[in-house]
């Protein structure tokens, strides 16, 4: 094995999408299952705590880390079984996710594309559940694979027991730090349907006189909107949204809706309903605002953004200044989105 694999010291600023200053203590890249192995036979590896690194694109890096950062870059696409009704493809865990989703659309593999242009990586994509336009990852997974950092195992996660939930899994939750993601596999409809339910896509396949969609086009829109309404990670630092949208029982909403008319509300099939954060905090007057170097993006008030030169504490001094206000204006407790370390 070579000893190099396990270096020192390194910063993290360009492994981060927030473009947050730190550094990892101890730091392996992981290309092969063969390295992640002789990592895990290093004297060093039973005592260090471990963080699973992936694109850094949902990361909030408030200081150094002490123990060992683990940046996996498994590469790898394949189609691996075609059925009656179903392509099924897997990716390695370090793949680019929109690499990978315009990937399966050039074959011909319709079923990602409302998530295009997602920043992250595939092993990523399943620890939050990603989602937008109407679709999440959910809805395509089939299986993931993974190597238990415990005991050296390699497992095999299906749809229930990944216990996907709104930008949650297992993974975030009681799994956290144990499983290594290391390839992912997604179930491809062959009997297609465009999901174009989302207000934002349905208005801009209008504008574009587009009234059947294809995949590519239903990305092409996506991507548009994007590029609009969020902020370009590798110009400006950001991490897309930053609180998760609150769910609320009807009452609740019932008493906000009579003192806040236009307030935007997404039904869920459990009867709860779904608050926009990003039109609460607008609301607070915070949207364009700054708080020393770290601020809310002018377009999109759920997204935080580097103004430039902003560590993690900055970022989440603004984010609690942000949840104070939005507790005191509406009694609506924010929570965080991306993972603090
Ligand atoms: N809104 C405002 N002001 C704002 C932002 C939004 O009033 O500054 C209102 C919009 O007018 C709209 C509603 O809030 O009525 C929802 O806004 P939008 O469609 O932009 O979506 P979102 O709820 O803010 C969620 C996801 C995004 C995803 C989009 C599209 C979460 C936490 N965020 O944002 O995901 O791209 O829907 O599906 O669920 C991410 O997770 O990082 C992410 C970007």
């Amino acid at each position: 094995m070579p000893v190099d694999l396990l270096q020192r010291n390194v910063p993290l600023h360009g492994l981060n999408s927030f473009g947050l200053p730190a550094h990892a203590g101890w730091f392996a890249s992981i290309d092969t299952l063969a390295q992640l192995t002789a990592l895990m036979n290093l004297p060093e590896w039973a005592s260090l705590p471990r963080f699973i690194l992936g694109g850094g694109s949902n990361l909030v890096l408030t200081g150094d880390f002490a123990g060992l950062m683990l940046h996996v870059r498994i590469a790898g696409r394949e189609q691996i079984a075609e059925e009656m009704d179903a392509w099924i493809v897997r990716a390695g865990a370090g793949e680019n996710w929109h690499d990978f989703v315009c990937w399966t659309l050039a074959h011909g593999w319709p079923g990602l594309e409302n998530l295009a242009l997602i920043p992250g990586t595939v092993g990523a994509a399943p620890v939050q559940n990603i989602g937008a336009y109407g679709l999440e990852i959910a809805e395509r997974f089939e299986y993931l694979e993974a190597v238990d950092l415990e005991t050296g195992k390699i497992v095999r996660f299906d749809h229930a027991a990944s216990q996907f939930g709104y930008r949650d899994s297992v993974f975030k939750r009681e799994a956290a730090g144990r499983y290594l993601i290391t390839a992912v596999a997604f179930r491809l409809p062959k009997r297609w349907r465009p999901v174009t339910c989302y207000a934002d896509l349905a208005q801009e396949l209008e504008t574009r006189q587009i009234a059947s969609p294809t995949a590519r086009q239903i990305a092409d829109a996506v991507m548009a909107i994007r590029l609009r309404k969020l902020p370009d990670p590798a110009r400006i630092g950001n991490v897309g949204s930053f609180f998760k949208n609150p769910l609320v029982d009807a009452a609740t909403f019932a008493h906000l809706a009579d003192r806040y008319p236009g307030l935007p509300r997404y039904l869920q099939p459990n009867g709860t309903i779904k608050l926009a954060a990003g039109w609460l905090i607008e609301r607070c007057g915070w949207k364009g605002r700054n708080l020393g170097p770290a601020g809310v993006y002018e377009h999109q008030a759920l997204v935080l953004v580097n103004r430039g030169g902003a560590n993690g504490v900055d970022v989440l001094r603004l984010a609690r200044a942000i949840q104070a206000s939005v507790q005191t204006e509406f009694g609506i407790e924010l929570e965080l989105e991306p993972v603090v370390l």
